[in-house]
């Protein structure tokens, strides 16, 4: 039996497997970000722990018995986060999250000073990543930033309560700008570029090596053995390829949840750093994935609902779906949280245009449904796959559920969409299976093996006609909004 822990932005997920990888128990607990100015995002990592803890508190209450077999537990996470501990391992300030903007002149600079360092880093800096952001912490806020000694990403935080160590694996290392992704180790050039030097960064493993055994105590609490085994694991784009078992070139992956991910596999490494493309380590040795990374995912929908009085957006996606024939005529953008590929801009918001007297909010919910699938589109297109691209995607994350949107996006993107049973815990499952591999040392082939089809989606040739024009309308709607939005806007 195998535990998989998924530290998500909203939730943490917690997945029990067992040999026949099927998922025998799960839970999450939702948390919040807290944005204490525009633009920024933090939370504090001892709330992911209690999360984790109360989650594990409540399998070994109802699964005792299957927790008695646990021999290891995998770790995957949201990427990029910068979680600072003192000489005691206490946090010296809230973890800066992967979506927040305040190291944009920072990332900016790293561009213009280090352009040889783009390639080593696979990916232009942007302000998300971890690098810019300690650039900024060591100008911004330089007594905190000295009281730091050791550097972890989020999921590795969970690692320390767990078994005390401080380490990370490659593929979230891999988001931090500070790793030379070709060679799967640290940049010394990187480190210094960010301000790093005086950070101790944890050690780097391979994602389904060991790094340690759960804390004794804990094993007790949570009705665990002794010496279950801490996986490296992955971060949450990686682990979710590796959880519904799409991790070669023709097996795309799209993860859509709070942000979104457009990620193709590969066995060697080509960055491809100017359509702001990520070319990140994968959780797998000698596998590297190309990404087009989205700020904003099913978030725009969330907003929506909040917006029109809380209405549950399946039921706001239904209320469409009935109604559902052709494009819609509004436009929309959804970049809430402005966006990394393929603009890189920090300061674009969403926007809708075209309403008219008769317009409905199943019109406004179809806007924004499109724009998903639109920045999708985007995101495919960055990847330049051309003639090359994957014969299908495999669509995970919370956005799969609405079988209409996994339909839609099929349409606009032109390509098959599988929907795998258990879409939804991918990392989760992700983070199991490195589990499992770290324990047995198996090969990856017999372990990392696509999940069953639960549904296929095959593109509408007549509607992916008909999208073509609406998604050149909206490339132009973003370019021709792109400068009305300052530094200062929410
Ligand atoms: C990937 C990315 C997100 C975060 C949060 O580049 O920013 O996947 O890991 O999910």
């Amino acid at each position: 039996m195998y535990i998989g822990i998924d530290l998500g932005t909203s939730a943490v997920k917690i997945v029990l497997v067992n040999q026949d990888q099927v998922v025998v128990a799960s839970m999450d607990r939702p948390f919040a970000t807290d944005r204490p100015k525009p633009g920024w995002a933090e939370q504090n990592p001892g709330v992911w722990f209690e999360m984790v803890a109360a989650g594990l508190d409540e399998l070994a209450s109802k699964n005792g018995n299957q927790m008695a077999q646990v021999s290891s537990i995998g770790l995957s996470g949201q990427m990029h986060g910068a979680v600072l501990l003192d000489k005691y391992d206490a946090p010296v300030r809230p973890a800066i999250l992967w979506n927040d903007s305040r190291s944009a002149a920072e990332a900016f600079e790293l561009n213009q000073k280090y352009p040889e360092l783009i390639e080593t880093a696979g990916v232009r800096a942007m302000p998300g990543f971890t690098g810019p952001k300690l650039l900024w912490l060591s100008r911004n806020e330089p007594d905190t930033f000295t009281s730091a000694s050791y550097l972890l990403f989020p999921k590795d935080y969970l690692r320390l309560q767990l078994c005390g160590e401080r380490s990370t694996d490659v593929s979230d290392a891999a988001g931090s700008w500070l790793l030379d992704q070709r060679n799967r180790s640290w940049s010394n050039k990187s480190i210094m570029a960010c301000a790093a030097e005086r950070l101790t960064l944890p050690e780097v493993f391979e994602s389904a090596q060991p790094t340690g055994t759960l804390d004794p105590i804990l094993a007790k609490k949570w009705a665990l053995p002794h010496g279950v085994i801490i996986a490296a694991g992955a971060g949450d784009v990686a682990s979710g390829c590796v959880g519904v078992g799409a991790v070669d070139d023709q097996h795309g992956l799209i993860s859509l949840g709070t942000s979104a991910q457009v990620v193709v596999s590969s066995g060697t490494f080509q960055p491809q750093t100017e359509n702001l493309v990520h070319t990140f380590c994968h959780a797998l040795p000698d596998r590297w994935f190309n990404m087009a990374a989205l700020l904003n995912g099913t978030s725009v929908l969330d907003a929506l609902s909040r917006w029109t009085g809380g209405t549950k957006v399946g039921s706001m996606i239904t209320n469409v779906e009935k109604r559902f024939d052709r494009p819609g005529r509004l436009l929309a953008l959804p970049y809430l949280s402005g966006e990394r590929t393929p603009h890189n801009d920090s300061e674009i918001r969403g926007a809708i245009v075209g309403l008219r007297h008769s317009s409905t909010t199943e019109d406004i919910t179809l806007a924004f449904l499109e724009s998903i699938a639109f920045s999708l589109a985007d995101g495919l297109a960055a990847l330049e796959v051309g003639d090359n691209r994957p014969a299908k995607m495999a669509l995970i994350g919370g956005g799969s559920k609405s079988a209409f949107l996994s339909g839609l996006i099929a349409s606009i993107l032109n390509i098959q969409i599988v929907k795998h049973t258990g879409a939804e815990l991918g990392p989760a499952l992700g983070a199991a299976r490195l589990a499992r591999l770290a324990l047995t040392g198996e090969n990856f082939s017999e372990v990392v093996t696509p999940l069953p089809i639960q549904r296929v989606f095959e593109p509408n040739a007549n509607l992916h006609q008909q999208y073509g024009p609406r998604l050149k309308e909206f490339q132009r709607l973003y370019k021709a909004l792109r400068d009305d939005f300052g530094s200062d806007s929410v």
